[in-house]
């Protein structure tokens, strides 16, 4: 398993464990520290002045003295909110609109009566004190008074994220809140076919806009996608807890000096080198196996390994290959795939 490290996720703190740096690379990382201590000291940034020159911004979380940057006046006295109380806007000051949020969830729609019958009455009351109208805001699942409040601190080591009613001891559990187990579950889409052997087409549009033509489709030119650019957030939506992998472990321990020098994670998810490419060229057609690229970037994304379709949708073997593997990969074996680009 350790091409999924799960660990090493860079959203997740304290994910390098297992690298550790030793000898010369530990008093470089204690310099670097020092460096980044001295040049913070130079002066406290705000959101707007950070992102004018590009500095990183300062984290107000869990923080005594930041609370000016998200109420006005001193909220010790009257609470009052910046951005006239918009509290998608308030976070999405500093927290970017297109970030790998957009992917976990989506904001600013009115739950179905379902929902809200089955949300609990905190979760319910944050959702009509966040929008009059009842429309979701980030303070519905983040409860943003454990990071206000002094006496309330001490949760952050377990809830980092201060999600209400955490914290939680799996990824979904908040899910459940608002969203049926059942319903969620049987919201695959990759069970394409039913029992009789239909194509349920209705699944083809949570990633296509229109139902391809499959007797027509060639390859990856010939159907269109929901979303335009970056293909990655057609899987995010769902698979929002899959960290950047794979070989994203072995990268981070350093396998040759250049990589042991980087010290971001991995992604695959980049433009192949020519080297690459020309692999590919030569694998895929010995293997008689589609190895696509994004369209447009020509960059690796999550349909590159995978197959999301069921086994027998594509009428082209080739199209087909991996439907019905493990983890849905395009090869055979799990090295197999890395072969497909790498050589040994
Ligand atoms: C990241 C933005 C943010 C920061 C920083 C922040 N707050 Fe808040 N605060 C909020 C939001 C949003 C709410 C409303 C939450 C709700 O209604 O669920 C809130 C609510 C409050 C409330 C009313 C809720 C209650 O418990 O009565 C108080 C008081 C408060 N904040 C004080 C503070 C103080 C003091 C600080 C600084 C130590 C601070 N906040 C820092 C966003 C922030
Ligand atoms: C002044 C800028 C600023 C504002 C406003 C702000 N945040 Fe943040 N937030 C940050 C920074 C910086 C971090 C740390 C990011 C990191 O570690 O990568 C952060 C981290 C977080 C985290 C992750 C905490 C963790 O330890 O993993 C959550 C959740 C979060 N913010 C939610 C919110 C919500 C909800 C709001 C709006 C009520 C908000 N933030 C407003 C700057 C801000
Ligand atoms: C429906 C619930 C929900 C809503 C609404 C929501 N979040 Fe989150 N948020 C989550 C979950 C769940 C995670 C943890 C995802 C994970 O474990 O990777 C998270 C994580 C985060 C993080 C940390 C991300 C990271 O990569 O570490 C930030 C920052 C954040 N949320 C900000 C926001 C902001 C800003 C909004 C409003 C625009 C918002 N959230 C609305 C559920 C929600
Ligand atoms: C506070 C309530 C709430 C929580 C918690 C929540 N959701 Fe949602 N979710 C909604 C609302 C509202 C919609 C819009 C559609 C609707 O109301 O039926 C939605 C829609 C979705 C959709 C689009 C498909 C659909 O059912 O319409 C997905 C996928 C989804 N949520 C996944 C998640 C995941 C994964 C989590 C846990 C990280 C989560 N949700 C947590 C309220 C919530
Ligand atoms: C989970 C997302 C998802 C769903 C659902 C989905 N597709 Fe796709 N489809 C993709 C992606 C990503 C590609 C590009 C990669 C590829 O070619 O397989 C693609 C490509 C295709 C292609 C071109 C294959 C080729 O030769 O390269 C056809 C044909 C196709 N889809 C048909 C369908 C049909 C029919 C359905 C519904 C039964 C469907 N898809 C459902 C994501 C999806
Ligand atoms: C609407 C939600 C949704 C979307 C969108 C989605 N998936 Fe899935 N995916 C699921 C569910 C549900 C399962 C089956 C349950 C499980 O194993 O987690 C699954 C299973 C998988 C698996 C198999 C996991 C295993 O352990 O065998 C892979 C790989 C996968 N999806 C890749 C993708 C890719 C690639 C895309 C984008 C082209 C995508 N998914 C889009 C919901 C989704
Ligand atoms: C370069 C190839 C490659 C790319 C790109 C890739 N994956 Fe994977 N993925 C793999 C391999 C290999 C495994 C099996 C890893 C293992 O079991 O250790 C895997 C496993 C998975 C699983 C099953 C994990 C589990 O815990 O059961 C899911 C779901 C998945 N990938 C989704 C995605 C999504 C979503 C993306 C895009 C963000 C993506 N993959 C991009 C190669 C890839
Ligand atoms: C679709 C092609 C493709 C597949 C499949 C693929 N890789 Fe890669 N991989 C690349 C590219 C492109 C690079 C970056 C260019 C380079 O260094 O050659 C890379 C780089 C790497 C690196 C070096 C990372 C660094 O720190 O520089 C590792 C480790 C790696 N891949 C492991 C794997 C493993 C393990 C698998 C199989 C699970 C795999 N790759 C599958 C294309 C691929």
């Amino acid at each position: 398993m350790l091409l999924l490290d799960k660990e090493s996720y860079p959203g997740k703190k304290g994910g390098v464990e297992g690298a550790r740096p030793s000898g010369v690379r530990r008093w470089l990382l204690y310099g670097l520290v020092f460096l980044v201590l001295i040049l913070l000291s130079h002066g406290v940034y705000g959101a707007d002045e950070a992102a004018e020159e590009g500095k990183p911004m300062e984290n107000p979380h869990w923080q005594e003295g930041l609370c000016g940057e998200c109420h006005e006046g001193d909220p010790y006295k009257e609470v009052r909110f910046r951005e006239e109380g918009d509290f998608i806007a308030l976070c999405n000051r500093c927290h970017e609109k297109d970030s790998v949020h957009a992917y976990i969830h989506a904001t600013g729609m009115i739950p179905s009566e379902k929902k809200l019958g089955r949300m609990p009455e905190d979760f319910r009351s944050a959702l009509y004190r966040g929008d009059e109208k009842g429309r979701l805001t980030c303070i519905v699942c983040h409860n943003l008074v454990y990071q206000c409040r002094k006496e309330e601190f001490w949760r952050r080591e377990r809830n980092p994220r201060f999600f209400r009613g955490g914290p939680y001891g799996h990824r979904t559990d908040i899910c459940y809140k608002c969203h049926e187990p059942k319903g969620y579950t049987r919201m695959d889409p990759h069970d394409m076919i039913n029992d009789e052997g239909e194509i349920l087409t209705s699944k083809c549009v949570v990633c296509h806009r229109v139902v391809p033509d499959v007797d027509r489709a060639l390859g990856i030119e010939d159907v269109e996608f929901k979303i335009e650019k970056n293909l990655e957030r057609l899987c995010r939506r769902c698979h929002y807890d899959i960290p950047l992998h794979p070989g994203t472990f072995i990268s981070m321990a350093g396998v040759t000096e250049k990589t042991r020098k980087r010290r971001k994670p991995f992604s695959h998810l980049r433009v192949p080198t020519s080297a690459v490419l020309k692999r590919l060229e030569k694998t895929t057609r010995e293997k008689d196996i589609i190895i696509p690229l994004e369209p447009g970037t020509g960059k690796i994304f999550c349909a590159t390994c995978h197959n999301p379709h069921e086994r027998g949708i594509q009428r082209l073997r080739r199209a087909d290959r991996g439907a019905d593997n493990p983890q849905r990969l395009r090869a055979e074996r799990k090295g197999e795939i890395c072969l497909m680009c790498h050589e040994l």
